[in-house]
């Protein structure tokens, strides 16, 4: 079973509030998401694992540790997941990025790919996948199926806001993909919409609406 990691921490919990405010506008909420997104990536990067070398300080030779050459990807599902990438890149500068198409059809809420480049090699790879709503669950569901295809074994997935089932989707189709979220809302809408949510995080951080 997945584990689902709810970040409370009080600056992330801060921010959130500010990007759920409708009137918050298309500039702070671009900066609001990357904010957060690094926030986050701190807690989903918790486990890379470290190797000892040593090291001249300007006072002795020392014994330290740094990152293992563990190789990272990043995955926005496009379009709200491009907002989350730069946030996490500045933790992870050598991280590579792949990107994955996805529209979620208004009439049928079913996922539709429309894109997919990837790290060639990705299957050698830990992968952050990331979107701002998991609401449903159908878009990043769908997602980590056709990353799953390529070969990527490791995937971990970073949302900041998330319906329960759209939790219990992924955990359902994905038991070994852990999920990082800022904050587990009330429910659905009927038009699939997360309440209390944000509203549509796409058009919000581009200005689409
Ligand atoms: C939004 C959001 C997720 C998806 C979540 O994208 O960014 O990808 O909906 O819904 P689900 O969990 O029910 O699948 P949208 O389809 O609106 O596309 P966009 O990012 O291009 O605006
Ligand atoms: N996609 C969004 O952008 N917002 C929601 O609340 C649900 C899906």
């Amino acid at each position: 079973m997945s584990t689902l990691h709810v970040m409370d921490h009080p600056l992330i919990q801060h921010k959130v509030s500010l990007m759920r405010d409708r009137e918050t506008g298309t500039k702070d909420f671009r900066e609001l998401l990357e904010e957060i997104s690094m926030l986050m990536a701190y807690e989903v990067t918790r486990d890379l694992p470290l190797k000892e070398v040593e090291i001249e300080t300007p006072v002795c030779r020392a014994k330290t540790k740094v990152i293992s050459g563990k190789k990272l990807a990043v995955v926005p599902i496009l379009r709200a997941g491009l907002g989350m990438v730069d946030g996490i890149m500045s933790l992870v500068p050598a991280a590579k990025v792949g990107h994955i198409g996805l529209y979620r059809d208004p009439n049928t809420l079913e996922p539709v790919e429309y894109y997919c480049k990837l790290p060639a090699d990705v299957e050698e790879r830990d992968l952050i996948v990331v979107d701002p709503m998991l609401a449903t669950g159908g878009s990043a569901s769908a997602a980590i199926s056709f990353i799953k295809k390529r070969g990527c074994k490791s995937i971990k997935l970073e949302c900041l806001i998330a319906a329960p089932e759209g939790i219990a989707r992924i955990q359902r189709d994905h038991p070994d993909v852990d999920i990082f979220v800022a904050s587990v809302d009330e429910k659905l809408n009927d038009h699939g919409y997360i309440v209390p949510g944000l509203g549509d995080a796409g058009d919000r951080l581009f200005g689409t609406k």
